[in-house]
C-alpha cells in the first residue's frame, strides 16, 4: 500500500519531467531548424544572385526559370521575386497565392525594418511552412527581394517522432523505477523487520534501541490504558487478585515483615486484638487480605502463642479469616540482638538523617545473621511450588533475600525496603555493609519509594560491590543474576475500611473536643506518630510554640493534639525521647495556659486505627514533620480521612509523601518560623482554597492506592518471570542441541 503510494509519485514525478523535456526540446529544436532554413535561404539566393541580377529586368520567364533552379532543392518549395514597390515579378507556381509580394514587403518593413533579411512561419492547410524574405540590391540600389517557401512538415515529422521516443523512454524508465523501487522496499524491509524483531525480542541493534524503549513504552501506556478501562479506572482488591491470577497464574505470595498485622495481647478481661502502629502494617495488610497467601512474621503479642494452631499459624483478620499468619517465635536475646540491637539502634539510624549515631554491636550482627536464617526457613516451609512469589520487606531483612535464593533458586523475591536509603558514604560506616548488599542482591526486584533512594542504593552496590550496574534498565547484573532496581511509592488502601461506619466530620469534631476539653469552636491540629525521633516532634511542638509566640491572637483558641505511640522503649534514645517530649509540652503548656486551655495535648498510647481516623475528621491541620521519612503513611491517611474535603497538610519536605502531595502545605520542619506561618496559613485558608487542595490530594492518593502499588510490582515480577522462561527454555534447548540430543 505504502510502496504503491510511493511508486504512484515516482511515476508521475517522471511523467511531468518528460513533458517538460519534450517541450523543453522542441522549443530549441525548432528554433534551431529555423535559423537552419533563414541561412539556407540567405545561401540559395546568394548563389543564385548572379541569374537574379541578370533576368531581374528581362522577361518573367527567364526570372521564373532561375527561381524554379532555386526550387530545385528538396527542402524548398516554391519561390517569388517581388519588385521594391512590391509587384511580383516572377514565381514557380507552388507559392501560395495569399502572400503577396505587398503584404510580405509590408509586413518585413513593419517588422524589422533595414534588415536585409526576415522571416515568419505560418500555418497552411497543407502544413506549416517557413517563408524567408532576402532583399536584393543592384549597384547601390534596392532591386527588390526574393521570397523563398520552404515545407516545415519535416520538423513535425520530426518532433513527433521525438514525441513517441520521449513516450518510449518514459514508460520504460517508469516500469524499471517502479521495479527497481519495490525490490529496494522489499530487501530493505525484510532487513528491517528482521532488525526489528530481534530488537523488540531483545538484541536490539543500536540504532534501534530508542525506537524499541518508544515501543516499549507505548505498549506498556496502552496495556495500562486498557486494564485501566476494563476496572472502570482505580485499583481496587478486586483488580489487584485478577492480577496476580492472570499475570501470576493465580501463585499465592508469601510475605516475611517483622511486624504481624494482628497481635493478640492478653488483657484482664480476655484476649484482645491489636493493629499496631506501623506504616508496613497499614500499607500491606489490605494488599493480603486482597490477595491472600501467608504472612510470616514474628509472634510479639503476649497471647500469639495461644491463638496459633500446631503449624504456628492463625487464619486473619479475625471474622473474615482471608490469609494466615505464620508466627515465628524469637527469644528474648535474639529480639534484643536482631530487632532493637541490630536493626534499630544500627540500621535505623544508619538510613535516616536525624543525627543519631548508629550502634554497630557485632553480637547483635550475629543475631541479625540467625534470625534473617530463621525467617528465611519459615519463608520456605510456607511456600507451595519451587517457583514462589516472595515479598520480604524492610530492613529488618536485609540477607533473608539471598538465603531463601540459596534454597529456591527459581523463587522471585520482591523486596521492599520501607525506609530511605542513604548515600554510599554513608552506608560505607556499616561494618557489613558488603554483607547487606549482596543479601539484597539475591533479589529479583529490590523497591524503594523513590529514584533518590535507587540511585543510593546503586551507588552503593557500584562502590563495594564486585558487580555490574545498567543504568539503562536500573539493574544489577552479577554473572548471570540480575536484580531489577525500581521505585514503587508506597500507599494505603483506597477506600479506606475503618471509615465504614464511622462519625460523621462534625460528630467527630464535636466528640473529640467535648473529650479533650476544648471549646466547641476551638481550632485544632492533630499529629500521629510512632513516639521516634525521625518523626521531628520536639520540632512540631516547638512549631506550635513559636505559632503562639507570633499569634497573640491563637492563643486560648488553637491547641495541638499528639497521638504518640510508644515505641521501641528497650531502646534508651527512644526512652530519652519520651522524657524530651513531655518535658517540651510540658513547657510550652506552662507558657500558653489560660484557664482550662492547654495549647499541647500530648496523648502517649497505642490508639487503634478507627480512633485515629476520628482525630484526623476532627482536626483543621494535620502536620507531618518528619525529619527523614521513606513515606509517611500519616499524610495520606489524612487525605483519605477527609471525604469532606477540608482540613489543610502540613507537611515536612523530607518525606517521600512530599513528592506526591505538592498541594500540601510543604516545610523544612527545623524551621521555625516557616513551620509556624505555614500552621498560621492553615488555619487561615479559605474553605475554597482548602477544598481544592484536598480534592487534588484525594484524586492522587486514591489513583495511587496500595492495590496499584502492590499490583505493579507483582506485574513487574510476572514480567521477569516469563523472561526468565523464556531464556531458560532457550538455554536448555541450546544445550541440548549442543549435546546433539535436540
Ligand atoms: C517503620 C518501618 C516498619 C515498621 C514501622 C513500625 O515504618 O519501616 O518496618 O513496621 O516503622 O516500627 P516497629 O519497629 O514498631 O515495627
Amino acid at each position: 500500500m505504502r510502496a504503491g503510494r510511493f511508486i504512484f509519485v515516482l511515476v508521475a514525478g517522471l511523467a511531468l519531467l518528460a513533458i517538460a523535456g519534450y517541450f523543453g526540446l522542441t522549443q530549441t529544436t525548432r528554433s534551431w531548424f529555423e535559423r537552419d532554413l533563414e541561412l539556407r535561404s540567405t545561401l540559395a539566393v546568394a548563389s543564385a544572385r548572379q541569374g537574379l541580377m541578370a533576368n531581374w529586368g528581362a522577361a518573367s520567364t527567364r526570372l521564373s526559370e532561375t527561381l524554379t533552379d532555386i526550387t530545385r532543392d528538396e527542402r524548398i518549395m516554391a519561390a517569388a521575386a517581388c519588385s521594391s514597390t512590391g509587384e511580383l515579378l516572377a514565381s514557380t507556381d507552388a507559392y501560395p497565392t495569399q502572400f503577396s509580394c505587398r503584404s510580405v514587403l509590408e509586413r518585413m518593413q513593419e517588422e524589422s525594418p533595414g534588415s536585409p533579411t526576415w522571416s515568419m512561419t505560418p500555418e497552411l492547410p497543407s502544413g506549416p511552412i517557413h517563408l524567408s524574405v532576402t532583399r536584393l540590391d543592384g549597384a547601390g540600389d534596392p532591386l527588390g527581394a526574393i521570397v523563398l517557401v520552404h515545407d516545415l512538415s519535416f520538423v513535425s515529422r520530426r518532433e513527433a517522432t521525438t514525441r513517441n521516443l520521449l513516450t518510449l523512454a518514459f514508460f520504460v524508465m517508469a516500469l524499471a523505477a517502479s521495479l527497481f523501487t519495490l525490490l529496494a522496499v522489499r530487501f530493505a524491509w525484510r532487513g528491517w523487520t528482521s532488525d526489528l524483531q530481534r530488537a523488540l525480542t531483545g538484541a536490539a541493534p543500536r540504532e534501534f534501541q530508542p525506537l524499541v524503549r518508544d515501543v516499549r513504552e507505548l505498549a506498556k501506556r496502552l496495556a495500562m490504558e486498557h486494564e485501566r478501562e476494563a476496572w472502570g479506572g482505580l485499583w481496587s482488591p478486586d483488580r489487584l487478585r485478577a492480577t496476580l491470577t492472570q499475570h501470576l497464574q493465580g501463585e499465592r505470595v508469601v510475605i516475611l515483615a517483622n511486624r504481624e498485622p494482628y497481635i493478640h495481647e492478653k488483657r484482664p478481661d480476655g484476649v484482645a486484638v491489636l493493629h499496631p502502629a506501623s506504616g508496613l502494617v497499614t500499607a500491606l495488610e489490605p494488599v493480603m487480605r486482597a490477595c491472600s497467601g501467608v504472612w510470616v512474621a514474628h509472634g510479639s503479642g503476649t497471647a500469639d502463642r495461644e491463638t496459633v494452631d500446631e503449624h504456628d499459624r492463625v487464619r486473619v483478620p479475625p471474622g473474615e479469616e482471608s490469609y494466615s499468619v505464620r508466627r515465628v517465635w524469637l527469644s528474648e536475646e535474639e529480639e534484643n540482638g536482631y530487632y532493637y540491637g541490630f536493626a534499630n539502634e544500627g540500621l535505623w539510624p544508619l538510613c535516616h538523617v536525624a543525627h543519631t549515631r548508629p550502634v554497630f554491636r557485632s553480637e547483635d550482627y550475629e543475631h541479625y545473621v540467625r534470625v534473617n536464617q530463621k525467617f528465611a526457613d519459615a519463608v520456605c516451609q510456607e511456600v507451595d511450588s519451587d517457583d514462589p512469589i516472595v515479598m520480604v520487606q524492610d530492613y529488618h531483612f536485609a540477607l533473608a533475600p539471598n538465603m531463601i535464593r540459596s534454597r529456591l533458586p527459581r523463587a522471585t523475591i520482591i523486596s521492599f525496603w520501607h525506609i530511605p536509603w542513604p548515600n554510599a558514604e554513608r552506608i560505607g560506616i556499616c561494618p557489613w555493609r558488603e554483607e547487606l548488599l549482596s543479601g539484597l542482591l539475591g533479589s529479583s526486584i529490590v523497591g524503594f519509594h523513590t529514584q533518590q533512594h535507587c540511585n543510593n542504593f546503586l551507588d552503593s552496590v557500584d562502590a563495594f560491590m564486585e558487580s555490574r550496574i545498567d543504568r539503562e534498565s536500573n539493574a544489577v547484573v552479577q554473572g548471570a543474576r540480575r536484580t531489577l532496581v525500581r521505585p514503587y511509592p508506597i500507599s494505603i488502601e483506597w477506600p479506606v475500611h475503618w471509615l465504614d461506619g464511622a462519625p460523621s466530620v462534625s460528630e467527630a469534631r464535636a466528640g473529640v473536643r467535648a473529650e479533650l476539653g476544648l471549646a466547641k469552636d476551638a481550632l485544632l491540629g492533630v499529629g500521629i506518630d510512632r513516639l521516634d525521633y525521625t518523626k521531628g516532634i520536639e520540632e512540631r511542638l516547638s512549631a506550635v510554640d513559636t505559632l503562639l509566640a507570633r499569634h497573640p491572637d491563637l492563643r486560648g483558641k488553637f491547641s495541638f493534639v499528639q497521638l504518640a505511640a510508644p515505641s521501641r522503649t528497650k531502646i534508651p534514645m527512644y526512652r530519652e525521647l519520651n522524657e524530651r517530649v513531655e518535658a517540651l509540652a510540658s513547657e510550652i503548656n506552662a507558657k500558653w495556659s489560660q484557664g482550662s486551655y492547654r495549647p499541647i495535648i500530648l496523648l502517649r498510647s497505642h490508639h487503634e486505627p478507627a480512633a485515629v481516623f476520628r482525630y484526623y475528621r476532627a482536626a483543621d491541620l494535620c502536620y507531618v514533620s518528619s525529619l527523614h521519612d521513606g513515606m509517611n503513611l500519616v499524610a495520606k491517611e489524612f487525605v483519605a480521612a477527609r471525604d469532606d474535603e477540608r482540613g489543610v497538610l502540613v507537611l515536612s519536605q523530607f518525606t517521600g509523601a512530599a513528592r506526591d502531595l505538592t498541594e500540601a502545605l510543604i516545610v523544612n520542619p527545623y524551621d521555625l518560623r516557616q513551620a509556624s506561618d505555614a500552621l498560621a496559613a492553615a488555619l487561615d485558608m479559605p474553605v475554597e482554597e482548602q477544598r481544592e487542595r484536598m480534592r487534588s490530594m484525594r484524586r492522587l492518593v486514591s489513583e495511587f492506592n496500595v492495590y496499584r502499588w502492590a499490583g505493579k510490582m507483582l506485574a513487574d515480577a510476572a514480567e521477569l518471570r516469563r523472561k526468565e522462561r523464556l531464556v531458560g527454555r532457550f538455554s536448555s534447548s541450546a544445550v541440548l542441541s549442543r549435546r546433539g540430543i535436540a
